[in-house]
């Protein structure tokens, strides 16, 4: 972790209160300049649509079992020079990138801890030419070295991360070698005690971007809060000339615009555009292409615009229902992380399938390339940083260490059509701490992106009879307010639930972002409390949360937990669940359970 976020006490309490005098920007470039300047740097948006080798595929490894390799120097890479030396490491067992090792290896199913990565690869260095490594994310803290140099470091498990190699770079072999450690910590982001699976390792792909001298690193392009035919956009030139002509074309439109950046490299502009907007039915999006004399990036990007109006939450202007559905980032038949355009795809279709508009990516930004796929399939998407239940909100490091995730993520998916809102925590209990961090993300996102919602899902709600009364105070600094509330299953029915209702302390739209049980997929039985984990309970609790929800009338959206089945250290309970959170409406395998129908019925009676 950068060498800041040691600092002690005091500095910090000096570093926060120039957080709170400091732009945003200054805070960031205040942050790299006291990390270490090995701390990764910010990265290039969209690294696909740009000169990108891929270095994906076999690479070898170290599992680093009493964490001796920075000791040992693995990072060198050494052989044996003569008979006499001895070398006590060398890479041989194979590991494919991206992918968590605990589904590669028996022997690493539970591992938390320290393996070490290589991979070589040939490159030939051209003049005027930059060089970029670039990780999709690994979990959770990653040492990254090239030729034996140290480029630096990173730290979170699912957001992006870059170094630039041009001076590194060698012309012909390169080694790279990248430690990954996994173990969790009291002040790491999520903690300790999460329910999903801690896959550890190089977890999405790997690339090297190769980018002219100044180039392009950065850029915005959505609709104007509040329009529906205004265009906002700016770039960031990097490098030694960042004065910069930029044509923005969306030939579709005839929109040819040039955007001239200043010496930081930035420039902004607003325009005027008849854009079809994106829906989740019509998911209309427009090549775009930046350029300038050096280069041109391409993308697709949808235009919509999203707002709250009241208890509404308005697409394009109308009020929308959100249709959704939770999921972790996870293959759950193959006990494995998600890294494929085909995983992607094959979670997307289940959600389709069962009549989303709408999904919660839980708990963490889930990959870049199923952010995109929703975008082309039609969902909107609630993405949110793993600030998940026991977060130390006192320690000083976590704000700036959420901020920086929560910039990452913002950075990253910034230009997508489907991220309509973006969730800040999960289930935080209500303190001054946690107030003071949140409500600083919260004017963060909007700092970051003013287009988008802000919201966080709360469990701390009160109940009175058959009355629950949302009364977190956080909700005053979000535009939507998310409830996890699990009738039936860890709260009992005070009531019949169709008699149930729901008082908010706050005229704003709730989307009930977690509901549901647990059953495993072919128990049968009665529907009574007696047939807990059969799917005729599942099936019954779908039935009576629906009826409870018709209720409340400043609902506008529900996730429930969860699309499938999925793995979890903390769930023991050897004969229906082994290590599984069964509250899937699909099976680990797929298969749908007795509940799957009752929702699958009631998104088709609301479309
Ligand atoms: C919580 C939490 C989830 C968890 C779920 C459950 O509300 O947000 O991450 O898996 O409940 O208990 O199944």
């Amino acid at each position: 972790m950068p060498l800041m976020l040691v600092l002690n006490h005091l500095h910090f309490k000096l570093f926060f209160t120039m957080r709170l005098l400091l732009s945003n920007l200054a805070f960031v470039l205040l942050l790299n300049l006291t990390c270490s300047p090995t701390y990764a740097q910010n990265f290039m948006s969209n690294p696909t649509g740009r000169n990108t080798t891929s270095l994906n595929g076999t690479w070898k490894v170290i599992i680093d079992w009493y964490n001796r390799g920075n000791q040992l120097k693995i990072y060198q890479d050494r052989k044996a020079s003569k008979p006499t030396e001895f070398v006590e490491y060398s890479f041989k067992q194979p590991m494919q990138v991206p992918g968590d090792w605990n589904a590669q290896d028996p022997h690493l199913f539970m591992w938390e801890g320290t393996v070490w990565y290589k991979k070589e690869f040939t490159a030939t260095p051209k003049t005027g030419k930059r060089t970029f490594i670039y990780f999709g994310a690994a979990n959770y803290f990653t040492e990254v070295y090239l030729n034996g140099k140290k480029l630096g470091s990173h730290e979170g498990g699912f957001t992006p991360f870059q170094f630039e190699v041009t001076d590194a770079l060698q012309d012909g072999t390169n080694k790279l070698v990248v430690s990954v450690n996994s173990q969790r910590k009291e002040e790491s982001i999520p903690a300790m005690n999460y329910d999903w699976w801690n896959y550890g390792g190089i977890t999405r792909d790997v690339s090297l971007i190769e980018t002219p001298a100044n180039f392009i690193e950065d850029y915005f392009i959505q609709l104007k809060k509040g329009s529906q035919n205004e265009v906002e956009a700016w770039v960031k030139v990097n490098g030694m000339n960042k004065s910069k002509k930029v044509n923005l074309s969306i030939p579709a439109v005839g929109i040819n615009k040039v955007l001239e950046t200043d010496t930081s490299g930035y420039a902004r502009i607003t325009f005027k555009a008849d854009l079809k907007l994106w829906t989740p039915e019509v998911p209309k999006q427009y090549d775009i292409t930046l350029a300038t004399d050096e280069e041109s990036v391409k993308e697709k990007i949808g235009f919509r615009s999203i707002e709250v109006k009241g208890l509404d939450i308005l697409l394009n202007g109308k009020s929308v229902f959100l249709r959704g559905v939770n999921f972790h980032e996870e293959i759950a038949k193959e006990m494995r992380r998600a890294t494929s355009d085909a995983d992607a795809r094959s979670i997307l279709q289940s959600a389709k399938d069962l009549g989303c508009n709408f999904i919660r990516t839980a708990h963490y930004p889930q990959s870049e390339n199923l952010v995109k796929m929703a975008e082309e399939m039609g969902l909107m998407i609630w993405e949110e940083i793993p600030l998940w239940q026991g977060i130390q909100f006192g320690n000083p490091i976590i704000l700036a260490k959420a901020e920086f995730m929560l910039r990452e993520m913002i950075r990253r998916d910034k230009n997508r059509a489907s991220i309509i809102m973006w969730s800040i925590s999960n289930e935080t209990t209500p303190a001054a701490d946690r107030d003071r961090v949140l409500t600083n993300m919260a004017a963060t996102c909007r700092s970051l992106d003013p287009t988008r919602l802000v919201t966080s899902a709360f469990n701390h709600v009160k109940t009175d009879g058959n009355k629950t009364i949302l009364e977190d105070t956080l909700s005053n600094v979000l535009d939507v307010v998310g409830i996890n509330r699990y009738m039936g299953w860890y709260k009992a029915w005070p009531d019949k639930p169709g008699t149930m209702v729901f008082e908010s302390k706050f005229t704003k739209p709730v989307i009930i972002s977690e509901f549901g049980g647990e059953a495993k997929f072919g128990n049968h039985g009665t529907a009574d409390s007696a047939g807990l984990w059969n799917e005729e309970y599942q099936e019954q609790l779908y039935k009576d949360n629906i009826a409870m929800f018709k209720n409340v009338s400043f609902l506008r959206g529900i996730t429930p937990w969860v699309l499938y089945d999925f793995r979890s250290p903390t769930r023991m309970n050897a004969a229906n669940q082994d290590g599984w959170n069964r509250k899937g409406l699909l099976s680990d395998k797929g298969e749908k359970k007795k509940a799957w129908y009752v929702l699958k019925a009631y998104y088709d009676s609301i479309k």
